[in-house]
């Protein structure tokens, strides 16, 4: 049969070290799961009981409303005024996603179509490619391997290469899968940017929260003027640990915000109410919970490029996100992400994605999730050791 939209997709590289990581659990071994970006921090208690109260109420089963139930949408703005100092409309600046993930996807159909272009880092999380590419939009790829200075570089470059002139920029800090970060004066310049060259910028905010080592990531809205050419997607699912509740949003210029809306009223009736209103409390009433979540990722950081760096795999800390980017050792290289991400689960019984799976740049690493606690981490360090004989 023919999927024309699908069809020219490559396999998900991630399947192939899922698969091996369930059949050696399957055949008995205790494999460390480091692989998937799927938290395993319990939500907050509050949301928990709020959900279970309000699924009680049938005026909840209803259909609820696309865009965010209002008072769901005011907790945002107020957060976004508490946590960046910056004013939004909650009417009109605010709309509710299905996850960071539903959004942006949704959201490169309003903004590109066929004739268009996308500026992409690469590597980058899978959707930021694929996004622009099912509205029928063009990718060039923009290398980010070199550092965020270096990638503002490409990106000026990328852009005055580019015909037709990329209508669209997407942009994520602090960065799956890299865990490249940048400073508020890096945003400042990628705005004046925008506004001079009328080009929107999308700016996936998933890490919001998740920093360390007192470095704190700037919303791109902190920018005056962004809001003329920017917008922004937060999500509750890694600074809240709710991943499977499926609560985003999109923040920013008015005319896209509301466009996305416009296409959301066709395509569904937002997120079961329950959830909606239990992610208004979340925020409202535990928005110290960030933190929490944050310190314990930080714990796992350390337990796991502490480890590697005493067992000779030397990386830098990330400042952000939840992952470990590790360049594959020098002995083993050769391998490629994809045959030395397999050689892991079987020798070492530790699971990481290869970093191919980011895209063809991402082949020299495999990147590692902080989903699993400092004592399983450790452990993990002790089986790598036995596995990478040649360090
Ligand atoms: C950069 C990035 N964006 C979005 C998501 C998914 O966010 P959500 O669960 O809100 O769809 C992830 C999850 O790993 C991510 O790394």
């Amino acid at each position: 049969m023919e999927f024309r939209r699908i069809n020219a997709l490559p396999p998900y590289v991630f399947t192939i070290i899922d698969g091996l990581k369930i059949a050696a659990r399957r055949a008995g071994e205790d494999v460390i799961d480091l692989g998937f970006g799927n938290p395993d921090i319990p939500s907050a208690d509050i949301a928990v009981e709020k959900l279970a109260e309000a699924a009680r109420n049938p005026r909840n089963h209803r259909y609820s409303s696309s865009r965010g139930i209002p008072k769901l949408r005011l907790a945002v703005a107020n957060l976004y005024l508490r946590r960046f100092g910056v004013d939004l409309d909650p009417e009109t600046e605010v709309l509710s996603t299905i996850g960071a993930k539903e959004g942006l996807s949704h959201l490169m159909w309003v903004l590109l179509g066929a004739g268009d272009a996308a500026l992409v880092p690469s590597p980058s999380y899978p959707i930021h490619i694929y996004a622009p590419l099912f509205a029928g939009a063009e990718v060039r790829r923009v290398s980010l391997m070199g550092g965020e200075e270096e990638f503002f570089a490409n990106l000026m470059e990328s852009f005055q290469n580019a015909w037709p002139r990329p209508r669209v920029i997407v942009l994520s800090f602090p960065h799956n899968p890299t865990t490249a970060c940048v400073d508020l004066a890096w945003m400042q310049r990628i705005v004046e940017f925008a506004r001079e060259h009328e080009v929107v910028l999308v700016h996936d905010f998933a890490y919001s929260e998740t920093a360390f080592d007192g470095y704190v990531p700037p919303s791109i809205l902190q920018v005056p003027g962004a809001k003329d050419v920017a917008v922004e997607l937060y999500t509750l699912t890694k600074s809240f640990s709710m991943a499977g509740w499926r609560v985003g949003f999109l923040v920013g210029n008015p005319e896209i915000v509301q466009a996305l809306a416009k296409l959301k009223s066709y395509l569904d009736y937002g997120t079961f109410q329950p959830i909606q209103i239990a992610a208004t409390v979340v925020l409202n009433e535990a928005p110290e919970y960030p933190k929490e979540v944050n310190a314990i990722y930080q714990g796992r950081r350390d337990a796991l490029c502490d480890g590697l760096a005493r067992i000779g795999w030397e990386l830098e800390k990330p400042r952000g996100t939840m992952f470990v980017w590790a360049p594959i050792p020098e002995p083993y290289r050769e391998m490629g992400s994809i045959e030395f991400a397999s050689f892991l689960v079987k020798e070492a019984k530790v699971a990481v994605s290869p970093g191919v799976g980011f895209g063809p740049e991402g082949d020299g690493h495999v990147r590692f999730a902080l989903i699993e606690n400092e004592q399983r981490i450790g452990q993990a360090v002790r089986n790598l050791r036995r596995a990478l004989e040649k360090l």
